[in-house]
Formats: C-alpha cells, sequence, structure tokens
C-alpha cells in the first residue's frame, strides 16, 4: 500500500524569546498559525529504506539537505523504536515549503513521516504517544501535527490550540538563502542580554484572533527574532517596507527568519500586494490560514 500525507507550513504571528535555559533552548510563548504552503510525502511499503526528494519549481534543489541525518530518518527510527518494528519503507518528499526559511519544512516533513508511517506499518500509535515522538524530533514537530492556530510554550514543543475566528491572507516572500536558526538565537542572546525567564502572553493578539480582526492582528503581530534576523540581514526590512508600501496591513520576519510574511485585508489586497512585491523578488506565494495540520490526502 501507499499513503500520501500533507503538512503545512507555520508562521509565527507572536514569538517571544526569554533567557537560554540549561539545556541551551530558549523558552518561547510562541502564536504559531499553519498556512496553505505544503510538503506532501508519499509512503510505500518497501523491504529497505529509502527517501527521495523533488522540489518546487523555483526552489534551488542543491540548497535543500537530504543527508543521513534527514528528520524523517529520524522520525521513522524513532517509531519504529517506540514499537519494536524495522524501519521500512519508499517515502517520497515533494517539497514547497521553503528551506531554512523559518517556516518549519522539515518539522513538517517529520510529521507527515509520523503520520504516514503510523499507517503504513499499522502501529496504531496514540496522539498523546505521536506528540511526545514529535516533541523529540523538534521543537516545532507538535505543531505540524496539530496545525491550525495554536499557542506554543516550553521550547515551542508544548502546543495549545486557541479560538480564531479569522481567515487570514497572507503573502510569504522566501529568500533564496536561507538562516541558520541557532546563529539567529545566539545573535537573539548577544543583542537582549537581559531576556525575561519566560516569555508574556500576547494578551491583544489573542483577542484580535478571536474578534477575526486583521487591523488588530496586524497592529499584535511581534516577532523577539527580528531585530536579530535583520541585523544578520538588513535587506530584510526593506522588504517589510517594500510590502507594507505594496499595501499589506504589516510585515513581519517569520521564525528565525528569513522568510517574511505580510498580513492582508482582504484576497484582493493580498494579490495586488504580491504582484507589486514580483516586480522586485523572484518568489511571492499568496497563501491563506489558518489549515490542518499533518493529514493523509491520497491512499494507494
Ligand atoms: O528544536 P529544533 O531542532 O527545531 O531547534 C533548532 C535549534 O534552534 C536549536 O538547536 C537551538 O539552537 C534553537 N532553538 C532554541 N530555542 C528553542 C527552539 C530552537 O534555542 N525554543
Amino acid at each position: 500500500m501507499s499513503i500520501t500525507v500533507r503538512a503545512p507550513a507555520k508562521i509565527n504571528l507572536h514569538l517571544g524569546v526569554g533567557a537560554p535555559r540549561e539545556d541551551g533552548f530558549h523558552p518561547l510563548t510562541s502564536v504559531y498559525q499553519a498556512v496553505g504552503v505544503y510538503d506532501d510525502l508519499t509512503l510505500a511499503d518497501a523491504d529497505g529504506w529509502s527517501v527521495d526528494l523533488t522540489v518546487a519549481g523555483w526552489m534551488d534543489r542543491d540548497h535543500v539537505p537530504l543527508a543521513g541525518d534527514n528528520i524523517v530518518d529520524r522520525a521513522a527510527a524513532l517509531l519504529a523504536a517506540r514499537h519494536g518494528l524495522a524501519v521500512t519503507g519508499e517515502v517520497h518528499i515533494a517539497k514547497e515549503i521553503p528551506v531554512a526559511g523559518g517556516m518549519a519544512g522539515g518539522s513538517a516533513d517529520a510529521a507527515a513521516a509520523l503520520v504516514g508511517l503510523d499507517r503504513l506499518w499499522g502501529a496504531n500509535t496514540s496522539d498523546d504517544d505521536l506528540l511526545a515522538l514529535a516533541a523529540q524530533l523538534g521543537s516545532d514537530v507538535p505543531f505540524a501535527l496539530v496545525g491550525g492556530t495554536a499557542l506554543g510554550t516550553g521550547r515551542g514543543e508544548i502546543v495549545e490550540p486557541v479560538p480564531d475566528h479569522g481567515t487570514w491572507w497572507w503573502v510569504l516572500v522566501p529568500s533564496t538563502n536561507g538562516m541558520s536558526t541557532p546563529e539567529v538565537y545566539r545573535h537573539y542572546d548577544r543583542l537582549f542580554p537581559d531576556a525575561p525567564a519566560v516569555p508574556p502572553m500576547p494578551e491583544a493578539l489573542l483577542a484580535a484572533l478571536d474578534a477575526g480582526d486583521p487591523h488588530a492582528l496586524a497592529a499584535a503581530l511581534h516577532n523577539d527574532l527580528q531585530p536579530a534576523a535583520l541585523d544578520l540581514r538588513p535587506d530584510l526590512a526593506r522588504l517589510i517596507d517594500a510590502g507594507e508600501a505594496a499595501g499589506a496591513l504589516r510585515g513581519v520576519v517569520t521564525g528565525s527568519g528569513p522568510t517574511c510574511v505580510f498580513l492582508c485585508e482582504s484576497a484582493d489586497a493580498a494579490r495586488a500586494t504580491a504582484a507589486e512585491l514580483r516586480a522586485s523578488h523572484d518568489v511571492v506565494l499568496v497563501t491563506t490560514g489558518a489549515v490542518a495540520g499533518a493529514h493523509p490526502v491520497a491512499y494507494g
């Protein structure tokens, strides 16, 4: 048999970052939203184990890592160990989520692998177990399972859905050169040596989501990592200005960057903003959120 599992990219509507913990990770107060840009993993029965990859036409294949320590390999090893199974299967990744872009593309692949292999192997892992395995794979992997709009705490791995009554229109501008997440966090530590132990709750943003009000949400978007990302990549500040001048309500860096996301008032406004940004940027995507977490879309 084979199964295709679709997993969404995430953006951060809010990213509050505290002082590093003893384990080196940063305590986060994050509001994630899953948006309609996806990686699809097709997993089929096989005697051995293989993973291959195709990428969206606009992506540079050479920038997409597929080494032995690929997060899909790690997801398979972890799930197999949990059930005492051998790692088998033929996995094909069709990648649309920008790589090293701050949109958790690797985490989406890991979540899709957990869901797909669980079905392929007939392992019947409980939701709680799957979330626990996801948390071992990376801070953003549990959210890729859950999707929607959710509050992330701990190092980002403890996720809880939040009330969201909007249909939000986003313009996304990835960058051809990715950024290293650890490097952006290290720069954040240098810039903000007095960060709090627990970043505060974004009350205004949660209220805007509940009300479904794009102007209020635009005003409340916030990313503590943005000053560090802009310091390392000054071109992103110009991109944010350009998107706002082109009609977006607000633009911010998402996650550790370099992808910038622009909230727009409507579908038409998003298309108009994207059309203007395309004059100066090769890749400009229009999408909506919130969408579902990793879910099967086809069986063969
Ligand atoms: O958990 P994940 O593997 O996605 O994290 C990648 C890197 O990002 C970590 O090694 C760490 O440098 C940084 N990070 C962090 N604090 C977090 C999440 C990630 O410092 N809460």
